[in-house]
Formats: C-alpha cells, sequence, structure tokens
C-alpha cells in the first residue's frame, strides 16, 4: 500500500479546545471505575492500561460472566490472538439471559419506531421469549453450533432477534446491510456457505415498500448452500412463494417454547462475520469471537458514551453495519441499556424526523454520521428548534472525518453548547472504539483524540518509525480483545492487508496525523477504499460491477470529496469496440453499478474516455487518476505506458 505525499499533507489546523463539563466528569463511569482502583486522572489510566493482562482482567470482571475462568487473558501468537483463554462463554448470556434474574428483566430493552409511526416497546423479558422461540425454531430446521445464518433485515426488532437467536444456539450469523443488492448478498451468503437465510417481505423508506424478500429469490439462484428462507412479514406485500424452501417467521415459532438452553461455547468460537469492502473486488468476511467483543465493546460503550440506567440511548447506525452490531445490539443489551430502533429514512416525512424522536422519547444520549450532520446543516437548525432536545447529555460520531464546522454545529444546534461529542475512530475489523474521548477528555473538534486505555494506536512513516505532526498511516500496536479474529477462508488476505507492512502490527489502512499533544486527526483512507455517507465501499468491487455491464470494456474508480456525502463516486470508463456512447447508456451504467452492488455504491458520475493511465504490465494507475481528478500533482508516472491518457482524462465526455 503506497502513501503519497500528497495525501499526508496536513489539512487541519483546528486549535479550540472544548473543555468537559465538571458535573459530567464527576459522575462518570469512567472516573468511577479510576476511583476504585486508585487512578488518579486520565494519564494514570492510560498507563495502567498497557498492561493488557492486568486492565482487562479488571474490566472484564465489571462487565461479562463467563460460565467458567479463562486461564489466561491474553495468547498472543502475532497475528492471531485469543482473549480469556479457555472459558466458556455465549454473549447472549450477558445480553439476555442474566437480566431475566434482575429487575431489568421489566426494563425496555428496545423502543422501536416504524416508519408510518407505530411505536413498539420491548422489555428485556419479551425479547429473551422471542428469541428464544426463534433459536427454538432454528434449532427443529437442523441449524447447528457453527452453521452460518444469513440475515438480510431492516431495522426492525426482528433483526437484533435473529442475531441473538443464532447466538443463543452457537451458530454464526452474517447480516447483510438490506441497502446491498441480491448479487451482493449472493456473494456473501455464498462464500459463507449459509445454510439459513432470514428476511422479510418488504419494509418502509421514505414512505415507500422496498421489497427484500424478491431481492432473496433472486440471490437464492447463486448461493445454492442456502436450504431455507425464514421471511417476517413486515409490510403484508404479496411476494412470491417456494413451498419446498420459504418458511413464515410466525409460523414456525406460534408453538415453540419460550426457554431455549443458551450453548455454552468457547470464548474465542465464532460469534459472526461480517463482510466489508477491502481493496481488491471480493469483500472480506471479519471473522468476531464471544468473549473478546463482548468485553471490549461493553467497556467501550459505558465509558465514552457513560450509559446509565435511566439513560435512553440512541445509535442511528444499521444493524447491517458494524456499528449497528457492536452499539445497537450487542453492548448497550450487555448493560442493560434502552436503545432507539427507528426503521426509516432521517428526514422523513420532514426533516425533522429524528429531533422529533429525541423529543418524544426523550433521548440522552445520541450517537450519529458526519454525512447525517451535514445533511441537517443543510436543511438548517431551524428543523431542531423546533423541538426540546433538552434531555441530551452527550453526543457522538462516527464512520468517517468530521470537519470542524460540521462538529461546531452539531454541538451549537443538537447539543445546546452542553453536550460533549465523542467523535470515535474505529472499523468493522476492531469491532470497537479504539480512538476516542471519554467524557473526561478535552475535545479538539475534528479530533477523535487518543487512543483509549488498553489500546495503542500510532502514526508510522513508510520506514516504521513513528512521526509527530505529519501524515502517516495508522498503526495499532497491541492486540485488543475485540480485534478481528481473522478473515472468513482467507488467512494469507489476513495476514498481507493488516500484518505485512509492518510485522505484528495492525495496518488500520487510514491516514492520520498525531499532533503535539498526542492527540490524533484522521484523514481518510490510505489505500483504496472509499467513504461514501460514511458506507466503505471498495474501488475495486465498483470498477469490477461497471466492467461487467456488455457495453463497458474498462474502468476506474475514484472517491472525490463531496460537501454532504464526505465522498462521492466518479467512474471513467472505455467503452467496447463500436458502441455509441449516449446519455441512456451513462444513466445505464450507473443504474448496473446500483443493480450489482446496491444504490450505496451508484456512481454519482460517468464519464467516457478513450483510454486510461496503464502501467506497461497493463494495470490501470487508479492513483494517477484520483491526483488528477483531484487537482493534485500526479507524482511518480515513471511505470506508465501512456501518458497521454492523463491528459485525456480533462477532455472526458
Ligand atoms: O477510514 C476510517 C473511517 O471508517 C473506516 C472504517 O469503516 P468501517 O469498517 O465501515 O467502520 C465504520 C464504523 C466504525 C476507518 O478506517 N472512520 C471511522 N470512524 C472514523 C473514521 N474516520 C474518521 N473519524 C472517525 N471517527
Amino acid at each position: 500500500m503506497a502513501t503519497s505525499k500528497e495525501t499526508v499533507e496536513v489539512l487541519l489546523t483546528e486549535s479550540r479546545v472544548f473543555m468537559p463539563p465538571k458535573e459530567l466528569v464527576e459522575c462518570s463511569n469512567v472516573k468511577r471505575w479510576m476511583e476504585a482502583h486508585g487512578i488518579r486522572d486520565l494519564d494514570e489510566l492510560l498507563k495502567r492500561g498497557e498492561d493488557l493482562e492486568w486492565f482487562w482482567g479488571e474490566v472484564a470482571k465489571e462487565f461479562v460472566e463467563f460460565y467458567s475462568p479463562y486461564k489466561k487473558v491474553l495468547e498472543w501468537n502475532p497475528p492471531h490472538a485469543k482473549w480469556f483463554v479457555g472459558a466458556q462463554y455465549n454473549i447472549v448470556h450477558d445480553a439476555l439471559d442474566k437480566h431475566q434474574n434482575t429487575w431489568r428483566r421489566n426494563k425496555v430493552a428496545y423502543i422501536y419506531e416504524g416508519e408510518p409511526g407505530e411505536v413498539e416497546k420491548l422489555t428485556y423479558r419479551e425479547l429473551y421469549i422471542e428469541v428464544c422461540k426463534l433459536a427454538n425454531a432454528l434449532k427443529s430446521l437442523g441449524v447447528k453450533k457453527g452453521d452460518r445464518v444469513g440475515l438480510y433485515l431492516p431495522m426492525i426488532p426482528q433483526l437484533p432477534i435473529a442475531m441473538l437467536a443464532c447466538a443463543k444456539i452457537g451458530a454464526i450469523h452474517s447480516v447483510v446491510f438490506s441497502g446491498f443488492s441480491a448479487m451482493a448478498l449472493a456473494e456473501r451468503m455464498a462464500d459463507a456457505e449459509a445454510k439459513v437465510i432470514i428476511t422479510c417481505d418488504s419494509f418502509y423508506r421514505r414512505g415507500s415498500k422496498i421489497p427484500l424478500k424478491s431481492q432473496v429469490d433472486e440471490a437464492l439462484k447463486m448461493a445454492p448452500s442456502i436450504e431455507k428462507c425464514i421471511v417476517y412479514k413486515r409490510t403484508g406485500d404479496q411476494i412470491p412463494w417456494d413451498e419446498k424452501r420459504d418458511l413464515w417467521w410466525h409460523e414456525i415459532v406460534k408453538d415453540q417454547p419460550k426457554f431455549c438452553e443458551t450453548e455454552r461455547m468457547d470464548a474465542n468460537d465464532i460469534l459472526y462475520l461480517l463482510y466489508t469492502s477491502g481493496t481488491t473486488g471480493r469483500p472480506k468476511g471479519v471473522i468476531h469471537c464471544h468473549g473478546g467483543y463482548a468485553v471490549g465493546t461493553t467497556m467501550t460503550l459505558s465509558w465514552v458514551f457513560d450509559l446509565k440506567d435511566e439513560d435512553i440511548w440512541w445509535c442511528t447506525a444499521d444493524i447491517g453495519w458494524v456499528t449497528g452490531h457492536s452499539y445497537v445490539v450487542y453492548a448497550p443489551l450487555i448493560l442493560g441499556a434502552t436503545s432507539i430502533l427507528y426503521e426509516g429514512a432521517p428526514d422523513w416525512p420532514e426533516p425533522d424526523r429524528w429531533w422529533d424522536i429525541i423529543e418524544r422519547h426523550g433521548v440522552t444520549v445520541f450517537y450519529t454520521s458526519p454525512t447525517a450532520i451535514r445533511m441537517h446543516m443543510r436543511f438548517g437548525e431551524r428543523w431542531a428548534q423546533k423541538h426540546d432536545l433538552s434531555s441530551l447529555r452527550l453526543l457522538g460520531s462516527v464512520g468517517e472525518p468530521i470537519n470542524p464546522e460540521a462538529w461546531i454545529w452539531f454541538y451549537r444546534h443538537i447539543g445546546g453548547e452542553r453536550c460533549p461529542i465523542m467523535d470515535t475512530w474505529w472499523q468493522t475489523e476492531t469491532g470497537s472504539f479504539i480512538i476516542s474521548p471519554l467524557p473526561i477528555t478535552p475535545l479538539k473538534p475534528g479530533s477523535a483524540t487518543k487512543p483509549l486505555p488498553g489500546f495503542s494506536a500510532e502514526v508510522f512513516d513508510e520506514y516504521g518509525k513513528p512521526v509527530v505532526n505529519a501524515g502517516g498511516n495508522l498503526v495499532l500496536l497491541t492486540p485488543w480483545p475485540s480485534m478481528l479474529m481473522g478473515l472468513y477462508k482467507a488467512e494469507e488476505r489476513y495476514r498481507s492487508t493488516y500484518w505485512e507492512k509492518y510485522p505484528n502490527v495492525y495496518l488500520a489502512g487510514d491516514i492520520a496525523r498525531k499532533d503535539s499533544d498526542g492527540y490524533f486527526w484522521i484523514q481518510g483512507r490510505a489505500d483504496d477504499i472509499i467513504k461514501v455517507a460514511g458506507h466503505r465501499i471498495g474501488n475495486a468491487e465498483i470498477e469490477s460491477a461497471c466492467v461487467s455491464h456488455p457495453a463497458v470494456a474498462e474502468a476506474v474508480a475514484i472517491g472525490k470529496p463531496h460537501p454532504i456525502k464526505g465522498e462521492s463516486i466518479v467512474v471513467f470508463v472505455v467503452l467496447k469496440e463500436g458502441v455509441k456512447e449516449s446519455e441512456d447508456l451513462r444513466k445505464d451504467i450507473r443504474l448496473h453499478v446500483r443493480k450489482e452492488i446496491g444504490p450505496v455504491a451508484q456512481p454519482d458520475e460517468v464519464w467516457f474516455v478513450d483510454a486510461l493511465p496503464k502501467t506497461r504490465s497493463g494495470k490501470i494507475m487508479r492513483r494517477v487518476v484520483r491526483a488528477k481528478i483531484l487537482g493534485m500533482p500526479v507524482g511518480d508516472i515513471s511505470t506508465l505506458s501512456n501518458p497521454e491518457a492523463i491528459d485525456e482524462l480533462t477532455k472526458a465526455r
């Protein structure tokens, strides 16, 4: 992975510092933990966090209950770690079972709001019963420990229910974001060799019904491992039905017992696979396990967002992405929190839908993305001003760098200049926050601040030397409990992607700068991954979707800065001999990519060119295209075989 000089330019010079409110600091969960351990201040806490065995052992005591004790906190055989070695565990014990013996069984776990407006509250008891019934139904279909189950569901309670039901019986869930297309779903299901898939008829988005079951039907033609398809009736739409394969959710759970024994797993057994984009055309199946993942996600949520029993937590991320897995499903449930689950679009039927939800349900801690914040900025603060947002006490941001302007808008107009913003840097692979403020951290708008206690990050130059006040590769120096345990059926890719550039050091794939105070400023991806509205899409995935269009011979996709979405997708294509350029064809290529991957990957711009810059060996030089389009120096072009193609780009039609 090359880090060109241009990308490591230091772009931010933000110098404001926001001190955390005293009352928040005094009552914070992290302060309480520090006091219990005789730790005086944040620096000392960070220092104590360097003793990984001690620190994570202490943290685990507070947050999880193993069935049997572990023999060792950490076994590190780079690049593979095992956490809480030898313990028997199942994350569902902490997320659901243990609450059944306490007052929490009657606490609301999810306040669900459908897009049309219906509200449903599910207590921990009700959630538990739903999970047990579905778990029993899955068992009756022959799903066993270690089997993969695909989940293709929108933001309705049945998605967490299905995840927990799988985990309860030791099956491995693989959730596919409901905005992905049939092709993308098929590819992921085939790689995971899933046995069963769970979906719904359709769901509501911007007032329309978005079909899912018909996508599944198409996908299953290409995913032969799937034997059964379970369908939840969300909208009551007419759907095609295969008598031999399809089953209604409500029918299979109807007569199931309300209790299902939780499978005792090894702490390092797989909990889920989550496919994410890499630098090649094929998405990679990130593996997370029960034990370490539970400890890492729960501690970070408790400390960073300071959740208390009386809080109403709203993480707006879709459960189809890692943020939803960790911070809508597992960690909030382990903490026994009450979370909001909202099915629909943030601006439906009016741009104040989110602010209305915050007011009506009394949300206290609100975690969202810079893209969403910028979108609401564009609508204007008058929409937020229509609502009483005084219940809020903490805010958060994730998924892409937040520009100081958006940070300040969020702070002022949503947080009423009262609520610190937790800008959390992390990845599908890291499972939990890594670089993030705590409620006791002085904040600099646009910086995710420092690695949390128990985590260790650095910025390295090309030679592996730490650099300060200059851009470089963001790396993680020590293993952490919620880290990925590997890539599914792709050990070599796991090693080469993350652990090869700097031996035994995790390469995150981001460019960052560390300032003289040790604060990290994330500047974006160093590799070929585009972040569109916080969604992670590989350039290569878009290109391979383009060239699967019958008219396209070659394609290159790049990300271009976009004022709201962070980046937009721009594609240059060379058409096959004899194919005529036209507006219809341009539109058709955009729709084709949408169909191949999903609406999130639809290119914003498609340009026709006669040639693309290539190396002598025929590889398209994406780096050169990107530099040219962004008006940056094109850098070293000694390996370029057709320099005239660079000028072609400016003449693109
Ligand atoms: O580039 C970083 C960006 O999102 C990438 C990870 O994407 P994904 O695996 O989809 O997970 C997103 C949610 C955790 C990172 O490599 N990113 C994530 N959080 C931030 C960020 N960039 C800047 N600031 C953040 N807070």
